[in-house]
């Protein structure tokens, strides 16, 4: 069994960001700048927008964090995100999700200029993801999932891969990203009917229920490849929606939680900035 170690493939990407970062900040004498909109006090996106800030900060990357109230409007939401998108200091925005119900999430994410939607949740991104047209940016937690299987040499092609969760976040686009890969990919959600026996015939479990330990040991394969997208605390403590101890005696390749999926998505968010910043460099020349 290998432990799918995301830290550490995390921190090799952000090593080369920085090295390449650097050298460029130096010829056009200005940093990648990243602006990260948080609304309210929820304190796993407090969490969250901390950990993406100090990514920037430790890939020399400039950013900023925009603390907004909980009822702001969305009209005022609107307009701090049309003053990002015209600041040439901001290569990407990103606006923590969720946000309160009085505000439509979709307006907002559409609102962000295309070319700086670094979450790739934009309208337009998503629907370059679909196509495969590479000038677009892709959801950052799917593709950490898509770099991890290509670090560890993951072949997909024919694989009965199961994905379970349908949230723009991380289902839907994994499951476009998986089936460029020509895997066979079905998707569950809490309503699927006999999920334990589908769970059995997977070959590879991405599981993003947000469902602590909801796959057993008993449910999976031997050799099954495992992706724990979860984020879940019990008493205080993180954990998947897979049980470790006991599903890694069974599994070929297991992420952990926290150090698997949770770090390539800042990963990729930083490495989303960069490709913003490269392309806006290359558009000015
Ligand atoms: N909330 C949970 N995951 C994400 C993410 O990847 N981006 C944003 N903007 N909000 C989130």
């Amino acid at each position: 069994m290998t432990i799918i170690d995301g830290k550490a493939l995390s921190e090799k990407i952000l090593i080369e960001i920085e090295k390449e970062h650097s050298e460029l900040e130096k010829k056009v004498g200005r940093k990648a700048g990243l602006a990260v909109i948080i609304v309210g006090e929820n304190s796993a996106s407090q969490i969250y927008v901390r950990n993406k800030i100090k990514a920037c900060e430790r890939v020399g990357f400039y950013s900023e964090t925009i603390r907004l109230d909980e009822n702001i409007t969305e009209e005022n939401l609107l307009s701090e995100i049309k003053k990002l998108n015209n600041n040439s200091n901001i290569d990407g925005i990103l606006v923590q999700l969720p946000l309160p119900e009085h505000i439509d999430e979709l307006n907002i994410v559409n609102a962000i200029s295309a070319e700086k939607d670094v979450d790739g949740f934009h309208t337009t991104n998503i629907g370059k993801m679909m196509i495969g047209d590479e000038s677009g940016f892709l959801p950052c937690t799917p593709a950490g999932v898509i770099q991890m299987f290509e670090e560890y040499n993951i072949d997909l092609k024919g694989k009965d891969v199961l994905v379970i969760g349908q949230s723009n976040i991380v289902g839907k686009p994994m499951t476009l990203l998986l089936i460029k890969k020509r895997a066979t990919v079905q998707v569950c959600n809490s309503k699927t009917k006999n999920l334990s026996e589908k769970l059995q015939k997977a070959d590879v479990i991405v599981a993003a229920a947000g469902s602590p330990k909801l796959i057993k040991a008993t449910d999976v394969k031997e050799g099954v490849v495992i992706i724990d997208v979860g984020i879940n605390r019990v008493d205080g403590k993180l954990c998947g929606d897979v049980d470790f101890e006991e599903v890694s005696k069974k599994a070929s390749f297991i992420t952990p939680v926290p150090g698997g999926v949770g770090p390539m998505t800042i990963a990729m968010l930083i490495k989303n900035t960069f490709k913003s910043y490269k392309q806006k460099i290359n558009k000015s020349k």
